[in-house]
């Protein structure tokens, strides 16, 4: 049975209903992750989960140790990540609520540690990443957002950014024609690290606000809680579903 692990983002620092049997400090040659592992029975499966900004919430996206984060996760036996990140939409059909399940993404982060390819390498390595996201992974997450009636999109272009700022209103217009449905800050280089190790890797998409200069008011964080408030229950029975059917 393959080992799943939940990486959750804002709004999800803790996985309510999860049985923690073993909360493991785990330590990597890239140093301490966002926090403990935490393994134990969600949905009647052994599962493990780990919060992308710790718990409490306090590691911004740019300062995240993505490797230290999933090498972490490696070490402890995941197989497969499910990774749930708050995004803002982009495309017209991205309104606050809505969920996507990304198929492709583009990366316009910057500065941050993004490979565990980079010293005392026996040959120069490089992954193919034509398909960021596990094809397999991503169906049972359409299939369980299908199960749950959520209002989604089972497929779209992810734009990660740097962070922590929101984007300007042209970025936005920028990103909208480079393709991209919904932008984040924390899908990137995550993504790309688990296909360094092998692990498959889907990402949950919950579109928490209108992206910069799509709607007429500015983006408030408090718009931005309120979603997530609304949308958690949603992301928590959708995870429930794909690890009961998995
Ligand atoms: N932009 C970038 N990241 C985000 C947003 C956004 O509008 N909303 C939630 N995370």
């Amino acid at each position: 049975m393959t080992v799943y692990a939940i990486i959750g983002g804002t709004g999800l620092t803790q996985l309510e209903g999860l049985t923690i049997r073993q909360s493991l400090p785990v330590n990597t040659p890239y140093g301490a992750p966002s926090g403990d592992i935490q393994v134990g029975e969600y949905a009647g499966r052994e599962v493990m989960f780990l919060a992308r900004h710790g718990h409490p919430h306090r590691v911004p996206p740019h300062k995240i140790n993505y490797r230290a984060n999933v090498w972490a996760l490696k070490q402890a036996g995941a197989q497969a990540i499910l990774a749930v990140n708050a995004v803002g939409g982009i495309h017209p059909d991205m309104g606050t609520g809505h969920f996507c399940v990304p198929h492709d993404l583009v990366d316009f982060t910057s500065g941050r540690e993004h490979t565990f390819f980079d010293d005392d390498l026996e040959q120069v390595t490089h992954i193919d990443f034509s398909f960021p996201y596990s094809q397999p992974l991503r169906e049972r997450l359409i299939a369980a957002l299908r199960a749950e009636a959520c209002a989604f999109s089972d497929a779209g272009v992810y734009a990660c950014t740097q962070g922590p700022r929101l984007e300007t209103a042209a970025e936005i217009v920028r990103l909208e024609r480079d393709g991209c449905d919904i932008v984040g800050m924390t899908g990137m280089p995550e993504a790309a690290l688990a296909r360094e190790l092998g692990l498959e890797y889907a990402c949950l998409a919950l579109v928490v606000n209108p992206a910069a200069g799509k709607s007429v008011s500015i983006i408030t964080m408090a718009e931005i809680e309120q979603a997530l408030h609304h949308g958690m229950g949603k992301v928590k029975a959708t995870l429930a579903r794909v690890l009961s059917a998995a």
